[in-house]
Parts: C-alpha cells; structure tokens; sequence
C-alpha cells in the first residue's frame, strides 16, 4: 500500500486505538509480556470478580498504572490525530480502548474512552453520583471511599466481562463513517475487534496501522506494518473534494 491515506471532503473518518498508540509514549501493552497485564495475571486485577474478591489489591494495580501515566507524555501518533481532527471537525470520531488520557492531552476532543479512564472512579453500584475525576493512589482497603450511597468507589475502568461504555454513540458513528482506521490494537477483544466488520458490511475503506498483524488482520482492506508515531504524522490527504 502506499504510505497515504486520502480523505475526501465526504469522508468521515472513525478511528479505533489500543495500546499500541501509548506504546512510545512509554506505556506498556497489555499483550506484552507472556500474557500477563503489567505483571499480574488478567484476573487477578481486571475482572468484577477480582474486585469482589480483593479491592485493596485491585486499587493497588490501578494506582501503579497511574503513576505510570502521570509521567508520560503524548507521542506523535496522538498529534497526529489530533491534527487531523481539527481539519476534519465533526467528519472524525476517535474512539479508544486506551484508559490513558494521552489522546485528549494531545487535544483530541471528540472522543469516547470505551473502556473507562484511568483517571477517573466512580461507584460500584452505579448509582450515579459518585463519578469524578480523580489522580489519587489507594494502597490500603481503608483509604478506599466511600459514595454517599454507601457503595465503595471503584476504579472507573470497564473490566473484563463488563459492557463498554457509550456504545449507542459508538455504533452511530461507525454506521456512517466512510473510513474505519484501526491503530494499534492486536484485534483481540471485542466487541472493538469486530467494529472493522461491522463496518465491511458498508464496504467502507479500512486501514490498519501497527507494527505486527492483528487476529483480525484478514479484514482490513490495506495494512501498514510500521509503527503509529513513525507513520501517522504526514500520512493523512485532505483534500475539499470528494
Ligand atoms: N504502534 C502501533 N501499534 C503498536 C506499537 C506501536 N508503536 N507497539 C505495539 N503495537 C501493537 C502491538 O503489535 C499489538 O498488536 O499494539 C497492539 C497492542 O495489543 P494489546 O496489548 O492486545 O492491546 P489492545 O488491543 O488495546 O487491548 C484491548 O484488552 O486488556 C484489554 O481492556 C484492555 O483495552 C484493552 C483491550
């Protein structure tokens, strides 16, 4: 393929990022290391159950990966489709599986964080109040608070065999986007690893960019094995016509 992408003026781009985007920014992907997540086994940390089982150690996992991301900074893959919502306006949807908050420090705006945001909690009984930004480190079961409601809060992150979040709006802006763009993700969770079939079924152009094949490599129209932060900047061809 060459090493563009054309977008017409009647192209509405839909973009889907995983891990692979953070990955030069310093984060660790969750595939990494021998299938364990950072070091702990999925789980153990990452699963209503775990959390039934031992908050203290859940809110410890989730205080190290906030220390991880205070410190890191957005890479140029970020810029880069930062840049190209700001030419594309209402015609670009970005929406990441990452729970990072590099994409909107590099200024992407419309955006929808699928599996929740590492800097935020919220209350495990989903009673609707306690939900708010917040960059604090739980080491003890005791630090962890409390919602007026009297649930404990949790971390805000959608765990496995949870829903993801906004997917009304998701699948709204997958059924009329005219370019499906999959960076960094290795296809294997869903449902976001299905939206590249979804999207098929309109025959809408579809790109993914990474530096190894995704489990679901077969259904992309065109592939670029390269590196997100080597290949988005410059990549993109805006043109005003259709
Ligand atoms: N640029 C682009 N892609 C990269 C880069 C890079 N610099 N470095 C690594 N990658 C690719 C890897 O080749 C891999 O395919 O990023 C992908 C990361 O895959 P995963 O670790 O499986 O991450 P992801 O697909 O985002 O996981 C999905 O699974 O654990 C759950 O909820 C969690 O959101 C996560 C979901």
């Amino acid at each position: 393929m060459s090493d563009s992408i054309e977008i017409g003026s009647n192209d509405r781009v839909f973009v889907l990022t995983g891990a692979g985007v953070s990955a030069e920014s310093g984060l660790p992907t969750f595939r990494d290391n021998n299938g364990l997540w950072n070091g702990y086994p999925v789980e153990e940390v990452a699963t209503p159950e775990a959390w039934a089982e031992d908050a203290e150690r859940v809110w410890r996992f989730y205080g190290m990966r906030r220390r991880d991301a205070l410190t890191c900074q957005p890479n140029a893959a970020h810029f880069a489709l930062a840049d190209l919502e700001r030419e594309l306006e209402e015609r670009f949807f970005l929406c990441t599986q990452n729970v990072d908050p590099l994409h909107e420090r590099a200024g992407s705006k419309r955006l929808i964080h699928m599996h929740g945001e590492l800097f935020r909690s919220r209350c495990e009984r989903e009673c609707g109040r306690g939900d708010f930004s917040d960059e604090r480190i739980y080491q003890s079961a005791s630090e962890i608070p409390r919602c007026e409601c009297g649930g404990r809060i949790r971390p805000h992150i959608v765990w496995f065999g949870e829903i993801p979040m906004e997917m009304d709006r998701i699948l709204d802006e997958l059924d009329r986007c005219t370019v499906l763009m999959v960076v960094g993700s290795s296809g294997m969770v869903h449902p976001a690893a299905s939206f590249v079939e979804w999207a098929n079924r309109r025959r809408v152009r579809t790109y993914y960019i990474g530096p190894e094949r995704p489990l679901n490599s077969v259904s992309f129209t065109q592939i670029l094995l390269r590196k997100a932060g080597e290949v988005l900047p410059g990549i993109f061809r805006v043109s005003q016509s259709g």
